[in-house]
Protein backbone atom coordinates (compact mmCIF):
# COMPACT_ATOMS: atom_id res chain seq x y z
CA UNK A 1 0.00 0.00 0.00
CA UNK A 2 1.65 3.68 -0.71
CA UNK A 3 2.27 5.67 1.88
CA UNK A 4 -0.63 7.92 1.22
CA UNK A 5 -2.72 5.33 1.45
CA UNK A 6 -1.91 4.58 4.54
CA UNK A 7 -1.98 8.18 6.18
CA UNK A 8 -4.97 8.45 5.09
CA UNK A 9 -6.42 5.07 6.34
CA UNK A 10 -4.98 5.92 9.74
CA UNK A 11 -6.30 9.44 9.80
CA UNK A 12 -9.76 7.94 8.88
CA UNK A 13 -9.59 5.57 11.73
CA UNK A 14 -8.94 8.06 14.01
CA UNK A 15 -12.00 10.27 13.39
CA UNK A 16 -14.85 7.64 12.69
CA UNK A 17 -17.24 8.90 15.48
CA UNK A 18 -16.75 12.23 14.53
CA UNK A 19 -16.86 11.59 11.03
CA UNK A 20 -19.74 10.09 11.57
CA UNK A 21 -22.20 12.15 13.66
CA UNK A 22 -21.44 15.01 11.12
CA UNK A 23 -22.05 13.18 8.15
CA UNK A 24 -24.42 9.85 8.30
CA UNK A 25 -27.50 10.85 9.36
CA UNK A 26 -29.05 10.10 5.87
CA UNK A 27 -31.98 12.65 6.37
CA UNK A 28 -29.07 15.58 6.84
CA UNK A 29 -27.65 14.34 3.19
CA UNK A 30 -27.76 17.15 1.05
CA UNK A 31 -30.47 17.76 -1.14
CA UNK A 32 -27.90 17.13 -4.30
CA UNK A 33 -26.61 14.44 -3.26
CA UNK A 34 -29.99 12.92 -2.92
CA UNK A 35 -30.88 14.26 -6.08
CA UNK A 36 -27.76 12.30 -7.86
CA UNK A 37 -27.95 9.10 -5.99
CA UNK A 38 -31.43 8.65 -6.88
CA UNK A 39 -31.00 9.66 -10.79
CA UNK A 40 -28.24 7.33 -10.43
CA UNK A 41 -30.12 4.22 -8.61
CA UNK A 42 -33.00 4.36 -11.26
CA UNK A 43 -30.23 4.57 -14.08
CA UNK A 44 -28.22 1.36 -12.61
CA UNK A 45 -31.79 0.02 -12.37
CA UNK A 46 -32.67 0.07 -16.24
CA UNK A 47 -29.49 -1.83 -16.69
CA UNK A 48 -31.04 -4.93 -14.87
CA UNK A 49 -27.77 -5.46 -13.14
CA UNK A 50 -28.48 -4.19 -9.13
CA UNK A 51 -25.00 -5.04 -8.04
CA UNK A 52 -23.31 -1.83 -7.03
CA UNK A 53 -20.31 -0.66 -5.34
CA UNK A 54 -20.19 2.00 -2.38
CA UNK A 55 -16.23 2.56 -2.66
CA UNK A 56 -15.00 4.25 -0.32
CA UNK A 57 -18.31 4.29 1.68
CA UNK A 58 -17.21 5.35 5.30
CA UNK A 59 -19.79 4.80 7.55
CA UNK A 60 -21.92 3.51 5.36
CA UNK A 61 -24.94 5.69 4.85
CA UNK A 62 -24.96 5.98 1.44
CA UNK A 63 -24.88 2.54 0.76
CA UNK A 64 -27.71 2.00 2.45
CA UNK A 65 -29.20 4.71 0.65
CA UNK A 66 -28.70 2.83 -2.82
CA UNK A 67 -30.14 -0.14 -0.87
CA UNK A 68 -33.30 2.11 -0.03
CA UNK A 69 -33.22 2.79 -3.35
CA UNK A 70 -33.43 -0.84 -4.19
CA UNK A 71 -29.96 -2.03 -5.66
CA UNK A 72 -27.92 -4.81 -4.11
CA UNK A 73 -25.37 -2.74 -3.03
CA UNK A 74 -22.51 -3.15 -0.92
CA UNK A 75 -19.55 -0.72 0.54
CA UNK A 76 -15.70 -1.05 0.89
CA UNK A 77 -13.55 1.24 2.84
CA UNK A 78 -9.64 1.00 3.27
CA UNK A 79 -10.12 2.26 6.80
CA UNK A 80 -11.30 -1.00 9.24
CA UNK A 81 -12.92 1.55 11.95
CA UNK A 82 -15.13 2.57 9.45
CA UNK A 83 -15.89 -0.60 8.00
CA UNK A 84 -16.40 -1.51 11.07
CA UNK A 85 -18.82 1.20 12.10
CA UNK A 86 -20.48 0.87 8.60
CA UNK A 87 -21.13 -2.85 9.90
CA UNK A 88 -22.95 -1.79 13.09
CA UNK A 89 -24.96 0.57 11.61
CA UNK A 90 -26.32 -1.42 8.73
CA UNK A 91 -25.84 -5.23 10.13
CA UNK A 92 -28.09 -6.26 7.17
CA UNK A 93 -25.71 -4.94 4.13
CA UNK A 94 -21.97 -6.12 3.48
CA UNK A 95 -19.14 -4.38 4.32
CA UNK A 96 -15.17 -4.57 3.58
CA UNK A 97 -12.20 -3.69 4.04
CA UNK A 98 -10.43 -2.91 0.64
CA UNK A 99 -8.63 -0.44 -1.43
CA UNK A 100 -10.23 0.90 -4.01
CA UNK A 101 -7.22 0.67 -6.02
CA UNK A 102 -7.42 -3.11 -6.24
CA UNK A 103 -11.33 -3.56 -5.85
CA UNK A 104 -12.41 -7.46 -4.96
CA UNK A 105 -14.56 -7.69 -7.60
CA UNK A 106 -14.83 -9.72 -10.56
CA UNK A 107 -14.46 -7.75 -14.04
CA UNK A 108 -17.06 -6.57 -15.95
CA UNK A 109 -19.74 -7.66 -13.02
CA UNK A 110 -21.42 -4.09 -11.87
CA UNK A 111 -23.76 -2.25 -12.70
CA UNK A 112 -23.03 0.61 -11.13
CA UNK A 113 -19.61 1.97 -8.80
CA UNK A 114 -20.64 5.43 -6.72
CA UNK A 115 -17.56 6.97 -5.20
CA UNK A 116 -18.69 9.71 -3.23
CA UNK A 117 -15.85 12.02 -2.02
CA UNK A 118 -13.39 8.45 -2.13
CA UNK A 119 -11.34 9.75 -4.60
CA UNK A 120 -10.44 13.52 -3.44
CA UNK A 121 -7.61 11.75 -1.41
CA UNK A 122 -5.83 10.32 -4.63
CA UNK A 123 -2.78 12.28 -6.25
CA UNK A 124 -3.52 13.49 -9.61
CA UNK A 125 -0.99 11.50 -11.05
CA UNK A 126 -2.89 8.78 -10.01
CA UNK A 127 -6.40 9.01 -10.81
CA UNK A 128 -6.29 7.60 -14.29
CA UNK A 129 -5.30 4.07 -12.88
CA UNK A 130 -7.93 4.50 -9.96
CA UNK A 131 -10.55 5.33 -13.02
CA UNK A 132 -9.31 2.36 -15.01
CA UNK A 133 -9.54 0.26 -11.90
CA UNK A 134 -13.12 1.17 -11.59
CA UNK A 135 -14.20 0.63 -15.53
CA UNK A 136 -12.78 -2.80 -15.04
CA UNK A 137 -15.25 -3.88 -12.75
CA UNK A 138 -18.07 -2.35 -14.81
CA UNK A 139 -20.71 -4.52 -16.87
CA UNK A 140 -20.84 -2.90 -20.44
CA UNK A 141 -23.39 -0.10 -19.83
CA UNK A 142 -22.54 0.40 -16.20
CA UNK A 143 -23.00 3.66 -14.25
CA UNK A 144 -19.96 5.47 -12.10
CA UNK A 145 -21.02 8.04 -9.90
CA UNK A 146 -18.37 10.58 -8.93
CA UNK A 147 -18.27 13.29 -6.40
CA UNK A 148 -15.64 16.09 -5.72
CA UNK A 149 -14.60 19.45 -4.53
CA UNK A 150 -14.32 21.53 -7.70
CA UNK A 151 -12.22 24.43 -8.58
CA UNK A 152 -12.06 26.88 -11.63
CA UNK A 153 -8.20 26.98 -11.68
CA UNK A 154 -6.71 24.95 -14.69
CA UNK A 155 -5.34 22.43 -12.87
CA UNK A 156 -6.11 20.04 -9.47
CA UNK A 157 -5.65 22.06 -6.05
CA UNK A 158 -3.96 20.43 -2.89
CA UNK A 159 -5.31 21.73 0.15
CA UNK A 160 -5.54 20.29 4.27
CA UNK A 161 -8.95 18.65 4.10
CA UNK A 162 -9.38 18.18 8.18
CA UNK A 163 -8.32 14.61 7.75
CA UNK A 164 -6.18 13.89 5.11
CA UNK A 165 -4.23 15.89 2.51
CA UNK A 166 -6.45 15.82 -0.83
CA UNK A 167 -7.53 17.74 -3.99
CA UNK A 168 -9.62 19.68 -6.17
CA UNK A 169 -10.81 19.27 -9.19
CA UNK A 170 -11.36 21.81 -12.78
CA UNK A 171 -14.32 19.38 -13.73
CA UNK A 172 -13.52 19.17 -17.39
CA UNK A 173 -10.18 18.11 -16.26
CA UNK A 174 -11.95 15.50 -14.11
CA UNK A 175 -14.57 14.24 -16.93
CA UNK A 176 -11.80 14.52 -19.64
CA UNK A 177 -10.05 11.43 -16.95
CA UNK A 178 -13.34 9.32 -17.20
CA UNK A 179 -13.68 9.88 -21.11
CA UNK A 180 -9.69 8.79 -21.22
CA UNK A 181 -10.79 5.78 -18.81
CA UNK A 182 -13.50 4.88 -21.83
CA UNK A 183 -16.36 6.07 -19.88
CA UNK A 184 -18.95 8.73 -21.39
CA UNK A 185 -19.46 11.21 -18.63
CA UNK A 186 -22.94 12.37 -19.84
CA UNK A 187 -24.59 14.31 -16.78
CA UNK A 188 -22.97 16.82 -14.29
CA UNK A 189 -24.27 18.80 -11.41
CA UNK A 190 -22.45 21.52 -9.97
CA UNK A 191 -23.08 23.82 -6.71
CA UNK A 192 -22.35 26.05 -4.24
CA UNK A 193 -19.83 25.03 -1.64
CA UNK A 194 -21.84 23.08 0.80
CA UNK A 195 -19.28 23.47 3.61
CA UNK A 196 -16.83 26.60 4.82
CA UNK A 197 -14.33 25.02 2.84
CA UNK A 198 -15.30 27.21 -0.17
CA UNK A 199 -14.57 24.99 -2.85
CA UNK A 200 -17.91 24.33 -5.30
CA UNK A 201 -19.41 20.73 -5.08
CA UNK A 202 -18.99 18.63 -8.45
CA UNK A 203 -21.06 15.37 -9.29
CA UNK A 204 -20.34 13.80 -12.82
CA UNK A 205 -22.76 10.88 -13.75
CA UNK A 206 -20.86 8.62 -16.46
CA UNK A 207 -21.28 5.27 -18.48
CA UNK A 208 -19.27 2.78 -19.85
CA UNK A 209 -19.58 2.79 -23.74
C1 LIG B 1 -14.54 11.94 2.67
S1 LIG B 1 -14.79 10.26 3.15
C2 LIG B 1 -16.30 9.88 2.23
C3 LIG B 1 -17.07 8.75 2.87
C4 LIG B 1 -18.45 8.52 2.23
N1 LIG B 1 -18.32 8.13 0.84
C5 LIG B 1 -19.28 9.77 2.36
O1 LIG B 1 -19.61 10.39 1.34
O2 LIG B 1 -19.62 10.14 3.50
C6 LIG B 1 -13.58 9.38 2.21
C7 LIG B 1 -13.62 7.87 2.47
O3 LIG B 1 -12.86 7.22 1.45
C8 LIG B 1 -12.04 6.25 2.04
N2 LIG B 1 -10.88 6.09 1.15
C9 LIG B 1 -9.92 7.01 0.86
N3 LIG B 1 -9.03 6.51 0.00
C10 LIG B 1 -9.42 5.23 -0.26
C11 LIG B 1 -8.90 4.19 -1.07
N4 LIG B 1 -7.78 4.37 -1.77
N5 LIG B 1 -9.55 3.01 -1.11
C12 LIG B 1 -10.70 2.83 -0.38
N6 LIG B 1 -11.23 3.77 0.42
C13 LIG B 1 -10.60 4.96 0.48
C14 LIG B 1 -11.69 6.80 3.40
O4 LIG B 1 -11.28 5.78 4.31
C15 LIG B 1 -13.00 7.46 3.80
O5 LIG B 1 -13.86 6.57 4.48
Amino acid sequence: MAEHQQETRAAYDGVVELYASLFADRLETRPFTRAMLSTFAELVRGTGNLRTADVGCGPGHLTAMLDDLELDAFGLDLSPAMVDHARRAHPALRFDEARMEALPVEDGTLGGVLAHYSMIHTPPEELPALLAEQVRVLAPEGLLLVSFFATDTPDPVRFDHKVAPAYSWPVDRFAELLVGAGLDPFARLIHDPASERGFLDAHLLARLH
